[in-house]
Parts: structure tokens; C-alpha cells; sequence
């Protein structure tokens, strides 16, 4: 199979809005390979995370790939994690404000409130069940990447207009 990078959906794309259908048969070769092509996207990318909506394939598929890169230099590193039907409970009760921005709306970034912990079931490439504790900054990928499968975009959980503003301000803001 040839792999090759995709071109982002951008906000107002009608499959962002989308709620995504369950994966059946993760050994499908079509699975294996949106992957493959995810993976390689994301690396192209600044990002630290992708959903399969955003590359224009609806189904619920997630990358969750936390590192320090020049939009989220803070981020800890971890090896990209493949999440084939995700599920997430929340092992918090109160929610936790910090930065997020999406490939998929470039130039700005918002406060979002989010679970700083929680308990995550999905299926890796290989089909296998997994079952792993997220917090902090790795939990706030995963919910915002899990947010896409339902059809959801962060400014939708940004409480206050006042708490979203642009990437240039968000710049000067962590280097101070
Ligand atoms: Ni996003």
C-alpha cells in the first residue's frame, strides 16, 4: 500500500460536524492503512493529535501524540498511540481551564475546560483491548481528539468568547 499524507478538513467542512460510526474489523486493510496515513500526517504536522474526521474519514479513530513541538512546546513526549474506538470516564469531578488549538482551525487558541484525569478503554492496531489511566496534558489530547468523533470542535466547550484569542498572543503569552 502506497502511504500518503492528507490535507486537513478546516472548520466549516460539514464531516467535522459529524458523528463518526464504530470500527467493525480493525485487521481491514483500509483501517490499517488511514493509520498509517495519520501517523505520517501528524508527523508532517505541528500537531499532537489527529482524528480520523479531520483527514475527511469519518470513524472513530485517534492519534494521541503528545510532544514538544513549536505550537505546544511544553508538551511531554510520548510515542504516537493509535485509539480505535475510544472509549473515556472521568476519574475527576471538577474540570481543569488550559490551551488548546486544532490543526483544523488554524490561528487561534482557547481556555478549555477538561477532566485533568481519566480512564480510557480503545483497541490498538492490532486489535488488542487496552486500558490506561490519562492525565494532565495527554488527557486534555484525548478528549479534545475524542471530541472529534462526535461531531465536536474545542470552541465548543470554551465557556467565554473572552477565552479565546490568537495564536500570536498565545506566543507572547508562554514566553513571558
Ligand atoms: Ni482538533
Amino acid at each position: 500500500m502506497e502511504i500518503q499524507s492528507r490535507p486537513i478538513a478546516q472548520l466549516g467542512e460539514s464531516i467535522l460536524r459529524e458523528i463518526a460510526p464504530v470500527i467493525d474489523n480493525i485487521a481491514a486493510e483500509t483501517v490499517q492503512q488511514l493509520a498509517q496515513e495519520m501517523l505520517l500526517t501528524l508527523e508532517n504536522s505541528s500537531g499532537v493529535g489527529l482524528a480520523a474526521p479531520q483527514i475527511f474519514e469519518s470513524t472513530r479513530l485517534i492519534i494521541v501524540a503528545s510532544r514538544p513541538t513549536k505550537r505546544y512546546p511544553y508538551a511531554p513526549e510520548m510515542a504516537p498511540t493509535v485509539m480505535i474506538n475510544p472509549e473515556y470516564t472521568p476519574t475527576d469531578t471538577v474540570l481543569e481551564k488550559d490551551w488548546e488549538g486544532c490543526l483544523s482551525i488554524p490561528g487561534i487558541r482557547a481556555l478549555v475546560p477538561r477532566y485533568p484525569s481519566i480512564r480510557v478503554v480503545y483497541y490498538s492496531l492490532e486489535g488488542e483491548r487496552k486500558e490506561v489511566t490519562l492525565a494532565g496534558f495527554v488527557a486534555r489530547v484525548f478528549q479534545h481528539e475524542y471530541d472529534h468523533l462526535n461531531g465536536l470542535v474545542y470552541l465548543d466547550r470554551v465557556e467565554n468568547n473572552r477565552d479565546i484569542i490568537s495564536e500570536q498572543a498565545f506566543f507572547k503569552l508562554i514566553a513571558a
